[in-house]
């Protein structure tokens, strides 16, 4: 568990605020946050870092609550978006746009014009009917779009098939032996700028030999075209950076930043890097009350009041999230199923983990939640979506309340039709 993250007197606390007395008030499942975490993770990064040109752009699909953004956006960071929706999110949170790259395989034209209408850092470009589109707005607007094209370098990222972004299957990128030719046909299409080349292999990478084969080609690349008179300013690495769930080792942020600076050595551009989960993951927990303690022929089931629809991760990728009394109580550890609400046989969180005697009312945490959890829950089953909380030191504040059903189906509505008396 990480450091924010302690027992103090039996009780699992939050920096200096209690997890149980968050519960009571917000209610649960909650999402709570270290505020001090993320900022010592991105600090962490930036002192590896120092004495290159590097510049951090917070992955926001990892946590994209406003005030997760601005905690880092005053620690130093920029923003990396995929969406219209995540550029206002970056915005709304005070990310200035010379510090917001926008990437993603799929930008429509409204999403395309308003990142150029707001004068942002960078656009990483994914495709060639994608050029040619943004091509055509930034002319019609009158301006030059920043691209980054970004490469399909084909390595693993020897991590979850489903987070992986650069192989040759991947619908990522451009692949590396087109860039050549997509940049000498960029010089023709008027309103886009080639700024640079971005990479991105894929996500929770904890060794560094993915990011080694893929950068020395990436930078390889970089150095042709430069070569050949393109005068391309930046190198946006990505991010994928791995934590722990459970006995991993997380990717030392020193031996990254050599490793950068061993291939990247004498190139002269600004560094980029779109970490999401490295910053935020270990900085929030996930609180959920038991509802039953289910016991059958052969197993204990804890059924919680968070399920697939708070935390996706374990049915989506199997991940593993570390789960915790809230209280310590000091009894016998037994193996139980700890399971959620949702009626699916995949709303399963871990299998025979070993807990104290927990029941009915009785707090649980897991780990590692504060990435890829809130920003992926869902209303299926139209129970109360998770309540988010923020803990800065000794104080902490709601940063986003659950909605409730009748919040959830506000905005739906029933045609009229349906209420007319058929005719006899
Ligand atoms: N840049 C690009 C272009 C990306 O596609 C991603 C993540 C990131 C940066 C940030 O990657 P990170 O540093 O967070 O690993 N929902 C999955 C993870 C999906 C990652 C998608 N792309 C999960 O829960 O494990």
């Amino acid at each position: 568990m990480c450091n924010a993250f302690q027992y103090r007197d039996g009780i699992l606390c939050c920096e200096d605020v209690s997890l149980g007395d968050i519960a009571d008030r917000s209610g649960t499942p909650v999402y709570v946050y270290s505020a001090g975490a993320m900022r010592d993770r991105l600090h962490e990064y930036v002192r590896a870092f120092s004495g290159q040109n590097a510049l951090f752009c917070y992955a926001l699909k990892a946590n994209s609550n406003l005030a997760v953004i601005r905690t880092l956006a005053q620690a130093g960071a920029g923003a990396d978006t995929v969406s219209m929706g995540e550029i206002r999110r970056a915005l709304a949170a005070g990310v200035p746009p010379s510090k917001i790259v926008f990437a993603g395989v799929a930008k429509t034209d409204d999403e395309i014009r308003f990142a150029l209408q707001q004068s942002i850092l960078q656009i990483n470009v994914e495709s060639l009917p994608e050029l040619k589109r943004l091509s055509a707005i930034a002319s019609s607007m009158g301006v030059d779009a920043p691209v980054a094209l970004r490469v399909n370098p084909h390595v693993e990222a020897k991590t979850h098939d489903k987070t992986s972004t650069g192989r040759k299957q991947d619908k990522f990128g451009i692949a590396h032996d087109r860039v050549p030719e997509i940049l000498a046909h960029m010089r023709e299409l008027p309103g886009v700028k080639a700024v640079g080349l971005h990479m991105h292999i894929g996500s929770q990478i904890t060794a560094l030999d993915p990011f080694e084969a893929a950068y020395a080609r990436g930078i390889r690349l970089f150095r042709d075209m430069r070569a050949v008179g393109h005068p391309l300013t930046t190198l946006d690495l990505g991010g994928g950076f791995g934590v722990t769930y459970r006995d991993e080792q997380p990717l030392d942020a020193q031996g990254y930043a050599d490793l950068v600076a061993r291939l990247a050595s004498g190139l002269d551009c600004r560094l980029l890097f779109e970490p999401g989960r490295a910053l935020v993951a270990e900085a929030g927990m996930l609180v959920s009350r038991v509802i039953y303690r289910k016991i059958t022929d052969d197993r204990q089931f804890l059924i919680l009041d968070a399920g697939m629809n708070t935390l996706v991760r374990p049915a989506m990728y199997d991940a593993w999230h570390e789960i915790v009394p809230v209280r310590e109580n000091g009894g016998e550890r037994l193996p139980v199923d700890v399971v959620g609400p949702i009626c699916e046989s995949s709303d399963v969180f871990g299998r025979g983990r070993m807990l104290p005697p927990l029941d009915s009312g009785d707090l649980v945490a897991f780990g590692s939640a504060g990435a890829y959890g809130a920003v992926m829950a869902s209303d299926y089953n139209s129970r109360p979506s998770p309540a988010e909380v923020l803990v800065d030191g000794g104080r902490w504040a709601l940063i986003k309340p659950a909605r409730q059903a009748e919040e959830q189906y506000a905005d739906e509505s029933i045609p009229a039709w349906l209420d007319e008396v058929p005719a006899a």
